[in-house]
């Protein structure tokens, strides 16, 4: 047993992460009346919410008709027919409230010569059921809409009497012996004291885990740390195989060119200064949604027209845009393509490659943030005191892919969403249930061996095999020999994990445990997602399988849900929800408008 001391706190809610769900749901939880604290690894707007730039989805119509359900529509189409009818539904509906709570928050967004909230169009976004012209939904503070958003709910938490608990890093759950979730503990990192944190509900909201690949837009910090959590405590992640590229992060830096660039005009070319988008997708062209965008690309370079000297990326052309719209819509893209590729965007291309951005999959959840441990006899059962809102989460909203735009939007409905379950679910005047100190002990015992970790290869190492073999072996196309190459070097460097060496053993600002502690966390992350794509003998959304270029819906219109523990995964499946939330006749969408269909853009 290991023998650490700790600071013991008692909050109806704890928050795990404090970017845009973390603190919308942070927020909505404290705005009730409820003792809300966040924790947060980092400072809370420097979270990766920060670095979202386009925009957010609503259907406002402010530059143009729209309604909720075009934009519904257009999120079923984009998850492949993944995601669950339910969600969707909720999403779309709730998104213009969503963004009118943030602008009365306070989010400066851009606007329109009459003052209302400026909208730009982004992939996949439509007008008529997928049969008109693209939609202007993409609501915008210039290319810093994240940035923005992340201010504002932060300054409206603490304006709530939130409590924040600014780097101190969760490292486990604390769950009862039958199975409720109880609390966190957590390390404080710059004076190395342990914490207990009591709570009626945690609310997982940590990102997504873009860096178990080698290049992605995603920030160092977005570990899967609440899919790590969740994964020791024998819980199922879900729909682990999708995961997006973003057509346009720079080439060699892997920062984001915001999908903004190209709802603003802008357009991607090949060695031969064709527009090849228009070849692939003749309607919606660069506008099409960001996995075929991404698919393309790949395409036209595997086939020899890709640009500089290796031929292996393509250019994305501002040049032709009005200096002032550049400098008025697009200032931070601008300002990163000439610090990370010494580009001045009112005069060359800018250099870009499909780069991993986002995961569709993660802990599974109603669309209420509650996470589910399904069984065959009830697949939507409920953990009871544990949510899990925005990346870290699947609502699944996603499903096999993402539209740009929608993830802003389900950080905020999501997180709204569970601050109004809490609010009917958590007894403020209950007291917090006692908690069980074996799982505590479980949680040290595995901090402790990490933090005296022993062996012969260094933390870095181990994860740059994982992100290369990610890499290479879970890419945007995929095939059988691929994938089980990618899942052979995966399972060999996840049981390495019992030769790390930390060489650092102090408790203070000790960023060698840290990264050890959320290599831990990547690395089931990474497992789920290489064994899932394996399984999954079809194409859909973002796993593009070239031995199975087609989509089945007959067999794989299914959520894949993986159990990992250690090198060991195991599948099942979970079914889609097929059903809506509002009946046709009650004002829902019509049925016939989203039944699964060929998805050409
Ligand atoms: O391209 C972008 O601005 C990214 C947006 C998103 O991923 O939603």
């Amino acid at each position: 047993m290991s023998a650490y001391e700790f600071t013991d706190h008692v909050y109806d809610v704890v928050v795990v992460g404090a970017g845009g769900a973390g603190l919308r749901a942070t927020l909505g939880m404290a705005e009730q009346g409820l003792r809300t604290a966040c924790i947060s690894k980092v400072f809370p707007t420097r979270s990766h919410t920060v670095a979202a730039q386009g925009g957010i989805a609503a259907s406002l119509s402010n530059m143009g008709p729209d309604n909720w359900q075009w934009h519904m529509y257009d999120t079923v189409k984009g998850s492949d027919w993944l995601g669950d009818t339910d969600a969707m539904e909720y999403l779309a509906r709730e998104a213009p409230k969503a963004v009118y709570e943030l602008e009365h928050y306070g989010v400066p967004f851009s606007r329109t010569e009459e003052g209302k909230i400026y909208q730009r169009p982004f992939g996949g976004h439509t007008t008529e059921f997928g049969e008109g012209p693209p939609v202007q939904r993409t609501c915008a503070a210039a290319d810093r809409t994240g940035h923005a958003i992340l201010h504002t709910l932060y300054g409206q938490s603490l304006k709530q009497q939130a409590e924040f608990y600014i780097e101190y890093f969760a490292t486990d759950l604390i769950m009862s012996e039958d199975g409720q979730c109880q609390g966190v503990i957590a390390w404080k990192l710059d004076d190395g004291t342990m914490h207990r944190f009591s709570a009626k509900t945690v609310v997982l909201a940590t990102g997504g885990y873009g860096r178990a690949y080698f290049s992605a837009t995603s920030a160092h910090t977005c570990t899967g740390d609440g899919g790590g959590m969740v994964a020791r405590q024998g819980l199922p992640l879900q729909d682990m195989e999708f995961v997006q590229f973003h057509p346009t992060g720079i080439y060699g830096a892997g920062c984001l060119i915001t999908e903004g660039a190209r709802g603003e005009g802008g357009y991607l070319t090949n060695s031969e200064g064709e527009r090849f988008m228009e070849r692939y997708a003749p309607t919606y062209k660069d506008l099409a949604s960001r996995d075929v965008v991404s698919r393309c690309m790949t395409m036209e370079i595997r086939e020899g027209r890709g640009v500089g000297k290796d031929g292996d990326h393509i250019h994305l052309h501002l040049d032709h845009l009005p200096a002032d719209a550049l400098a008025e819509r697009l200032p931070g893209i601008s300002e990163s393509a000439r610090i990370f590729a010494g580009v001045d965007v009112t005069k060359e291309p800018i250099p870009v490659l499909p780069t991993v951005h986002y995961n569709m999959g993660g802990i599974p959840t109603n669309y209420w943030g509650e996470v589910l441990n399904p069984t065959a006899d009830d697949p939507d059962r409920i953990v009871p005191g544990l949510m899990a809102v925005g990346e870290a989460g699947c609502a699944s909203v996603h499903g096999a892919n993402r539209l740009g735009s929608n993830s802003l939007i389900d950080l905020v409905v999501f997180g709204r969403a569970a601050a109004i379950k809490a609010g009917t679910v958590v007894d403020p005047n209950a007291a917090n249930p006692d908690m069980n100190a074996a799982s505590v002990e479980m949680a040290m015992d595995r901090f402790d061996a990490m933090r005296n970790a022993d062996g012969g290869t260094p933390t870095a190492e181990l994860r740059l095999d994982m992100q290369k073999a990610m890499q290479a072996d879970a890419a945007v196309f995929r095939t059988d020999k691929t994938l089980a190459e990618g899942v052979e070097k995966m399972e060999a460097i996840a049981n390495r994990m019992d030769d790390i060496k930390v060489t650092d053993r102090s408790l203070i600002w000790n960023s060698d445990l840290m990264e050890s502690l959320e290599l831990a966390n990547l690395m089931p992350n990474a497992l789920a997602t290489v064994v899932a794509a394996e399984a999954r003998k079809e194409s859909r959304g973002a796993h593009a399988h070239e031995d199975y270029p087609d989509r089945d819906d007959e067999n794989w219109r299914v959520h894949s849900l993986a159990v990992v523990d250690g090198a060991k995964t195991t599948l099942t499946t979970r079914p889609v929800h097929l059903d809506p939330l509002t009946k046709q006749d009650e004002g829902g969408i019509d049925l016939k408008k989203i039944a699964p269909k060929a998805r050409v853009y």
